[in-house]
């Protein structure tokens, strides 16, 4: 049964079906509301229960703070609707581009990557629809294990989603997507969900930089702007970081971007590497950024995704020390 859902102060209401999240059920409704994680813990989807009963999905999530919780704040994403209500929370004008969906997906390839990557490649009945930068919420068989990943490739008509993973030391999602998920078998993928994706209308230099399996994000991002009609215009600057080269993999479908790109310029960063690691920058991914671009940085727009230590250290680098406008800055946070 659904539950019709008010936001306070509007005339905007939405239907939440059984089962589903306030955060998504509103998207699902065209709405856009503010969010980033979908899964606890950015904290940036916080509103307030005016009227209604509401399942807390995760109590002890940590996007909310003890203050949030004594002001009784809630996540929309950790929100479950048990009966119509209304809410007071901040919802932007400008639609989502795609309204996320909810299907199954067959796993049709793996290909090992590097030691602890891997491409996992998905099949649904409808078109792949999405942005360049989008991630999508994977739910493994066992119907209850959901983890949100980055398609590396881009939106299209076959159905076809892409991702590159990273496995987790110690983690359940991962332990099953590397050691026991078999070509052929079914998950549940719903999306897209994220804001950090390419703006087809912003005709500003692009920087992406992308930590451990970060990289499929960005490869999303490159092709994205390999596709646009101004394609042979643009410039792409593409960072990669890892400890050693051994933890880097640049996916192929890179070249042909680069052949359609105006310039795309690609550069390594390894942390933990002195020796035999060719033309790699030595030292963090945020400092090859820097090293690179300098002081010309505030001509870009930059897309990142990759551990919150890397995106906080570029975000210090790049929005506090060299002036970039934080709006330029794009990702979602994944504490
Ligand atoms: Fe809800 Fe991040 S905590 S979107």
């Amino acid at each position: 049964m659904d539950h019709h859902v008010s936001v306070v102060g509007t005339d905007l209401g939405f239907a939440c079906a059984e089962g589903d999240t306030l955060l998504r059920s509103a998207l699902r409704a065209g709405l856009s509301p503010t969010y980033e994680c979908n899964s606890g813990s950015c904290g940036s989807c916080r509103y307030e229960l005016v009227e209604g009963e509401m399942r807390d999905l995760r109590p002890d999530a940590p996007g909310l703070t003890a203050r949030d919780r004594r002001k009784g704040r809630r996540l929309a994403c950790q929100s479950e609707p048990l009966s119509s209500c209304s809410v007071r929370i901040a919802v932007s004008e400008q639609p989502a581009r795609h309204r996320p969906v909810r299907q199954t997906a067959d796993l049709r390839e793996i290909n090992r990557l590097t030691h602890d990557m891997a491409e996992f490649v998905f099949a649904t009945r409808r078109p792949a629809a999405f942005s360049p930068g989008q991630y999508a919420m994977i739910t493994l068989p066992d119907g209850r294990t959901e983890r949100a990943y980055s398609m590396s490739n881009i939106g299209n008509c076959h159905g076809n989603w892409r991702f590159v993973i990273k496995r987790t030391p110690g983690g359940s999602a991962t332990s099953v997507l590397f050691d026991h998920l078999e070509v052929g078998a079914t998950v549940v993928l719903d999306g897209p969900y994220g804001n950090a994706h390419l703006r087809e209308d912003d005709d500003r230099k692009i920087a992406c930089v992308g930590g451990g399996s970060g990289i499929g994000a960005m490869t999303s991002i490159v092709l994205g702007a390999a596709a646009l009609p101004d394609a042979a215009d643009r410039t792409v600057h593409l960072f990669v970081g890892g400890r050693t080269t051994d933890d880097i993999v640049l996916p192929e479908s890179l070249e042909l971007a680069g052949r359609r790109l105006g310039a795309l310029h690609v550069r390594t960063a390894v942390s933990e590497q002195h020796d035999d690691a060719g033309d790699a920058f030595r030292g963090f991914v945020h400092e090859a950024v820097v090293a690179d671009l300098g002081d010309d940085v505030t001509d870009f727009t930059c897309y990142a995704a990759g551990p919150p230590a890397m995106t906080d250290a570029l975000a210090r680098s790049l929005v506090i020390d060299r002036g970039l406008d934080a709006e330029l800055l794009r990702f979602d946070r994944f504490c």
